[in-house]
């Protein structure tokens, strides 16, 4: 029957990880994968998260009993308050709905299905040109949705080209999908300002655009939540209907736990709540319901509010750890005096940065010293360390040189 099946190479990003953890090169450095890294270099898992866990492990109250479809709701309960803000007019209207998912990719999935079943006028996906690879192969794999990419990045200034951005939505078919990075923009760590959201929202409104967020790095940005999730807020005050689609992979270092939501602010309560029956029922034919573990670490982490407190700590903590990664490789550049202006790496926000690395430039980088990195020169800020930040210059130098 499947004869006719030919190997596909794995995403890129999984693809170079795996081979630098098969390097043998002692001094190899590993900036592909977007998961936070310690001082150290190594994987965190936030010391609320490990309190969670023996707390539950402890409670006999708990059992292994299904989750309902929409998963744990004190879970995505708290997640929509921790978007939107506690006196949210859009969740005191009864507006926002929510549905725990698998992480930010599966609320992607689910909003996706959503759109090709209710919302058939709907063909054109917009998606910043760059952006998370992942886009563009979710919205091939389903059919009848058109992936295309709207104007965002400028390489000469290294910021947002608001103008093409705003002309290519103006120009999209009237009601399209624009998927947004709420902040931190994966993968070139540059967000539009707020005056600039200003203007992009203005567009959206006038094309009667339906925006989706992608919201993997809450926090990230600015170490502040509110601040982060003011772009999402700010569509939400212009009483836009929307998705959030949200991810505690970054904020919670709960990767493999697959743990996020999907938000819907729909225009009335009652139309909010049979677009999240509608969702449940996806949910039903694609897996019946999530996982319970990660959504009950999160919710714990979300709801006492002292490990609330803990867990903000630790998010601060991350963003600025990256913070002073940046500073670590600006400073190697400028020691070894790196062809180039290096003030974006500082400038860039999130866990990447865009280095403006040509690919034969990060070819060199990874052949020849073993510096693994996007070939669209993206790097996570996060495997550079104190330690290794001379040695990625040295490669940088040599690589631009070349
Ligand atoms: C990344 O962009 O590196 C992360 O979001 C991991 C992934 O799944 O691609």
């Amino acid at each position: 029957h499947f004869s006719e099946v030919s190997y596909v190479d794995l995403p890129a990003v999984f693809h170079l990880s795996a081979r630098h953890n098969a390097d043998q090169h002692p001094e190899k450095v590993n900036l592909t994968i977007g998961a936070y890294r310690n001082e150290a270099g190594k994987p965190w898992v936030l010391p609320v998260v490990t309190k969670a866990e023996s707390l539950l492990a402890a409670d006999e109250t708990l059992n292994k009993e299904y989750l309902s479809m929409g998963g744990l709701q004190s879970f995505t309960d708290a997640a929509t308050r921790l978007v939107l803000g506690e006196n949210s007019p859009v969740i005191n209207e009864d507006r926002a709905v929510a549905l725990q998912s698998l992480s930010g990719t599966g609320a992607l999935h689910l909003a996706f299905q959503f759109i090709r079943q209710f919302y058939p006028g709907c063909k054109d996906i917009l998606v910043s040109n760059p952006s998370w690879g992942n886009h563009k192969l979710m919205v091939d794999t389903i059919p009848g949705l058109n992936f295309v990419q709207y104007t965002y990045y400028d390489p000469a200034t290294m910021g947002v080209d608001l103008e093409g951005m705003c002309r290519d939505l103006e120009n999209a078919q009237d009601g399209s999908v624009v998927v947004l990075h709420a902040c931190a923009h994966n993968p070139t760590g540059i967000d539009p300002t707020m005056a600039q959201w200003e203007k992009i929202a203005e567009v959206c409104k006038k094309k009667n655009h339906f925006p989706i967020f992608d919201l993997a790095y809450l926090g990230y940005a600015t170490g502040d939540f509110d601040q982060d999730a003011a772009s999402i807020r700010l569509f939400a005050n212009l009483g836009f209907e929307f998705m959030v689609c949200q991810s505690f992979a970054k904020i919670m270092g709960l990767y493999c736990e697959r743990i996020g939501c999907l938000i819907f602010a729909g225009k009335t309560a009652e139309i909010a709540h049979k677009c999240l029956s509608q969702m449940k029922i996806i949910v039903r034919s694609i897996y019946s319901n999530p996982p319970a573990h990660g959504a009950r670490i999160a919710s714990m982490c979300l709801n006492n509010r002292e490990m609330r407190r803990e867990w903000e700590d630790c998010v601060k903590e991350m963003h600025a750890r990256i913070r002073r990664s940046r500073e670590y490789l600006h400073t190697a550049l400028k020691t070894l005096n790196v062809p180039g202006s290096w003030e974006h790496i500082l400038q860039q926000n999130g866990m990447f940065s865009f280095t403006g690395l040509t690919k034969a430039q990060c070819e060199l980088m990874i052949e020849k010293h073993h510096v693994y990195l996007l070939k669209s020169g993206r790097i996570s800020m996060c495997g550079i360390t104190k330690e290794n930040a001379k040695y990625v210059a040295n490669a940088m130098n040599d690589a631009i040189l070349n």
